[in-house]
């Protein structure tokens, strides 16, 4: 049924979506772009993974006993990673990211001074790392989007507008599910203790996540091309519709028992990265984030526990509609359990 409403949704915006899907194989599968250049591709994917898993190392010579999850771990994963995708400088990052965190603290009516503030930064950045890549292309997305022919070029608007999708799609959403995945573990520590003594279930176990944590509660939002009749219930042309993901996650004829986590669930894919046109474009690469965020720490943590109340955790970060993540998790990491080769055999 919801494939049937996104098909009448997504008749929208196909151009744009088609060019940026034609230049983000570096997302998937790695198919070197017709430039013969793939900035995207998988090298750079696995080179940024490796800085990543390198930068992570860190985890294990955290000295306090009380750490960050989110903040000091969640969120750079993913962030340098999209910034190594997309040829942002290191020196760059922080500030960025910090711009983008202002952003995406939710507040109700209008946004706040910072806010505002924060997104004429991050325009003002993307706007000069445009006109940088132009002067000076180089081996990222950004200089492939710029090289795209005449025909299908983008224009800057759309160029900075998928440049602003990319970087907020490419870190925030990840982050959130390595958050709020270590609590959902935490909330089960049988279904951990399986995965610790298993490793190799890991993969399945990431889909089940994020089925049951919904770091993406809602698709972004759609109006009907045309009138659509569903179960009933009839949409009229130009209606604002908004498509509940976490709902058809939790679809008891879909999902047995769907309110359990069950990391073993042999239930086929589910709706996390949405569906139709506008499939997830970095869903391979967010897969592969999340096998290396849990792979390190719960390797090198394996007692990982809260450090605060379990009732004291927010899910008050992002808009609250399209992305749900944690305000933060401070954790204790416990001794460390090591088991480092295996993480790097994943990368390598
Ligand atoms: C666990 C992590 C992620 C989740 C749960 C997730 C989920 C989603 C969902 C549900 C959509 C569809 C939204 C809609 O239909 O309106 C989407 C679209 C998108 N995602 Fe992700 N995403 C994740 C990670 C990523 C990453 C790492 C990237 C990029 C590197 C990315 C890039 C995109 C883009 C560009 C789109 C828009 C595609 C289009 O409009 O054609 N996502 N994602």
């Amino acid at each position: 049924m919801i494939g049937e409403l996104h098909a009448a949704l997504d008749a929208s915006d196909e151009r744009r979506v088609l060019v940026f899907r034609g230049t983000g194989d570096g997302f998937s599968a790695g198919r070197p772009h017709s430039s013969g250049g793939h900035p995207g591709g998988p090298e750079a994917a696995r080179k940024a993974l490796n800085d990543v898993v390198r930068m992570n190392v860190r985890v294990g010579r955290w000295k306090a006993p009380t750490v960050a999850l989110v903040h000091g771990y969640a969120h750079p994963l993913p962030f340098t990673v999209i910034g190594e995708l997309l040829g942002i400088r290191p020196a760059d990052r922080p500030d960025l990211h910090a711009w983008f965190q202002v952003l995406l603290t939710g507040w109700a009516g209008e946004p706040p001074a910072e806010a505002v503030e924060a997104s004429a930064k991050i325009v003002a950045y993307l706007r000069e790392l445009v006109e940088t890549k132009r002067r000076s292309p180089a081996e990222d997305l950004v200089s492939v989007l710029l090289a795209v022919g005449d025909d299908d070029a983008l224009t800057t608007q759309e160029l900075l507008s998928s440049l602003f999708q990319l970087v907020v799609a490419g870190h925030d959403t990840t982050a959130s599910l390595i958050g709020n995945g270590v609590v959902a573990l935490l909330d089960h520590p049988d279904q951990l203790r399986a995965l610790l003594a298993d490793p190799g279930r890991l993969p399945a176990a990431i889909d089940e996540l994020i089925r049951f944590t919904a770091p993406v509660p809602h698709a972004t939002f759609r109006m009907a091309a045309e009138p659509v009749a569903l179960d009933g219930v009839q949409i009229p042309a130009h209606e604002q519709v908004l498509v509940c993901l976490a709902a058809a996650n939790r679809d008891p004829a879909r999902f047995p028992d769907p309110d359990v986590l069950d990391l073993g669930r042999g239930d086929g894919p589910n709706l996390g990265f949405g569906h139709g046109i506008h499939y997830c474009l970095g869903a391979p690469l967010a897969r592969l984030e999340a096998q290396v965020a849990f792979e390190t720490l719960l390797s090198r943590y394996p007692g990982l526990r809260l450090a605060t109340e379990r009732e004291s955790l927010t899910w008050a970060h992002g808009d609250g509609l399209v992305l749900r993540g944690l305000t933060s998790l401070p954790v204790v990491l416990g001794p460390i359990g090591g088991r480092d080769n295996h993480i790097r055999s994943i990368v390598n």
